[in-house]
């Protein structure tokens, strides 16, 4: 009796133990209320999904889906609500906005209410609750409502420079549904390559999308530039590319195409040279940079413009087609008898009104077939066509212009927003880039909406969008590798009101978490930096060093002074106190080691 009662006692406090450690939420990006509960939902063989409504259903073999890839099982659908289920419901959605949500976990069981784009991001937190303690799934006990801070949450990625296959392309969009990214703007076409199928234009696919060598090293490094010899390339067809905008809005992404024009059109050009401006002959370049070779503004270039977009259109569903316009050097135009033909016949200024008139032609075409035109700011100078969105990437200046002309604009800059940019400040220590500094606290404090327009000017602010430029990215793992954990902070900049966000309560709580996941999910991320605190330690004169890894279970060895951070440093386990030092500086270095064993780089910080 006694054993009995004892035993009764460790299972209740086995049981508390294990609601507590149940109930932390670490959703991201943070959602909008956060009620937490007491106790948990058990999801075993027996639970179910029920979802009566078509799109719920859609939704229910999408969270299977994820289920699957993260816990290796699936879950039973049938529309009966009995008791351990998970109800996804898309009968009532909400008002305040189609991707809001409301997520309610009992003991019993858990209800997700919305749109279809609002109850898929209920399960993709519901996926972030899931917690796995042996075989044993559960979930907190918890009430959400959420909804998004934009209605634009984009991520850029340059496929022209590098081209990235499909199955990479879908292992980003499930990272990017996973975050309530909605919107993958698909640069298709660049100098270096041309990477989708048009029937009408075959040799854009023979011969635009191959490029015969690629630099070796940075664009500053050798003068002239050293060549690596390998041929590089390669294309979607538009099956493929259906096949993507498919993959994409199951998960309610959409994927907007971006055909590069009047510049970043050299590939092109090597396959159609009578669309430049006779300063042939051309090849598809090997090397970066902007280069000064564009279209001519001739009526067989709107031609073929008009009969890409044409097929484009087909393939992309999206109410806007982004047509590039950044970086369009004007010195063939001016030495153009063609270019200044036009300008004269148009009265326009300069070559400036030219580009204008340029993409003027092309929104009429775009808009004549229901679509809107995106361009980066340079759309801006000579002139905004009448319905442009812009693209603001040189800073926000050109965002700022144009909200107060009206016109609506999504925010990119180049300050904040660039994830090409290296990781860390010694440029060293980090794989080849293009340069800058993008740390990922500039990416998470970033605030979309200027102070600079007023409260009815900030409407224009559809959003925001990293950049992923693709010159110094060749692999996957690269590209992963420059994406995460940027792309993490992204996701609360757009979806995260901005009175919630908080940076310490972000790497604190939700990055750890996160980040395993992404790397259970084979995903690869850069291991960031550890939070180092160096305090005086007034009874022994020497320094408190205090190391935590944001990265939940890794470990951390390290060394003070002079060693390298190996697998024979010493192992971090607590607050360590330094050497006495003297007045002289010390060097703490170490590194992190995951639980999938992903080690970092060696990270150092000066004891003073
Ligand atoms: C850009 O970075 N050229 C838009």
């Amino acid at each position: 009796m006694k054993k009995n009662l004892f035993l009764f006692f460790l299972i209740l406090i086995g049981r508390t133990a294990f609601a507590q450690q149940a109930t932390k939420v670490t959703i991201v990006p943070k959602p909008a209320f956060v009620e937490k509960g007491v106790g948990l939902f058990v999801i075993d063989q027996y639970t179910s999904v029920v979802a009566k409504e078509p799109d719920a259903q859609k939704v229910a073999a999408i969270f299977n889906y994820f289920l699957k890839k993260q816990y290796g099982f699936t879950l039973r659908t049938n529309n009966v609500a009995l008791a351990n289920t998970i109800v996804l419901n898309t009968s009532s959605p909400a008002k305040s906005s189609n991707e809001s949500y409301q997520l309610k976990v009992t003991n019993k069981g858990v209800n997700i209410q919305g749109s279809r784009a609002g109850v898929f991001y209920g399960a993709q937190s519901l996926l972030q609750l899931i917690q796995q303690k042996g075989k044993q799934l559960f979930v907190p006990v918890v009430n959400i409502n959420d909804e998004p801070n934009f209605a634009y949450r984009g991520l850029m990625l340059d496929v022209g420079r590098h081209f990235f296959d499909t199955n990479e392309i879908k292992k980003i969009l499930d990272v990017m549904a996973s975050l309530k990214l909605n919107t993958l703007h698909w640069h298709l076409t660049d100098d270096q390559g041309w990477r989708l199928e048009i029937k009408k234009y075959p040799k854009l696919t023979a011969i635009s999308a191959w490029r015969d060598s690629t630099i070796i090293g940075q664009y500053y490094d050798f003068k002239p530039f050293v060549y690596d010899g390998k041929k590089s390339g390669g294309f979607y067809t538009q099956e493929q590319a259906r096949e993507v905008v498919k993959y994409a809005a199951e998960r309610n992404i959409e994927v907007i195409p971006e055909i590069e024009m009047p510049g970043h059109s050299t590939a092109v050009l090597a396959a159609y040279p009578e669309l430049g401006n006779g300063t042939g002959p051309y090849k598809v370049p090997g090397y970066w940079g902007v280069h000064h070779t564009i279209y001519n503004p001739g009526e067989p270039t709107f031609q073929f413009l008009q009969d890409v977009l044409t097929e484009v259109m087909t393939i992309f569903p999206s109410k806007y087609i982004h047509i590039g316009g950044d970086e369009v050097p004007k010195d063939e135009w001016k030495s153009s008898a063609l270019a200044q033909k036009i300008i004269h016949e148009n009265n326009l200024k300069d070559e400036h009104e030219l580009q204008s008139w340029f993409i003027n032609r092309i929104e009429k075409f775009l808009n004549k077939n229901g679509k809107n035109l995106i361009g980066w700011d340079e759309i801006l100078e000579g002139g905004l066509t009448p319905n442009a969105t812009v693209m603001s990437w040189r800073g926000e200046a050109g965002g700022i212009q144009a909200a107060k002309e009206g016109h609506n604009v999504i925010m990119s800059p180049n300050s904040n927003m660039y994830v090409d940019h290296a990781q860390a400040k010694d440029g060293k220590t980090e794989p080849l880039n293009i340069g800058g500094f993008l740390p990922l606290d500039v990416v998470y404090n970033y605030n979309p909406r200027p102070t600079a327009l007023s409260t009815d000017q900030q409407k224009h602010i559809l959003g925001v969008q990293a950049n992923m430029w693709t010159e110094y990215v060749a692999t996957n793992n690269k590209l992963e590798y420059m994406l995460f954990p940027r792309v993490i902070a992204l996701a609360e900049v757009g979806w995260t009101k901005t009175d919630n966000k908080n940076y310490e309560d972000f790497t604190s709580q939700r990055l750890p978490v996160i980040l395993e996941s992404i790397e259970r999910s084979g995903v690869n991320y850069r291991i960031p930096e550890a939070n180092v605190v160096i305090t005086d330690d007034a009874a022994t004169k020497r320094k408190r060093i205090t190391i935590t890894s944001f990265v939940a279970d890794s470990k951390i060895y390290y060394t003070i002074d002079g060693h390298k951070a190996d697998n024979t440093a010493d192992l971090y386990t607590g607050p360590i106190l330094s050497p006495l030092t003297n007045g002289r500086p010390l060097t703490l270095r170490y590194i992190i080691v995951t639980r999938e064993n992903k080690t970092s780089n060696e990270f150092s910080v000066d004891i003073k």
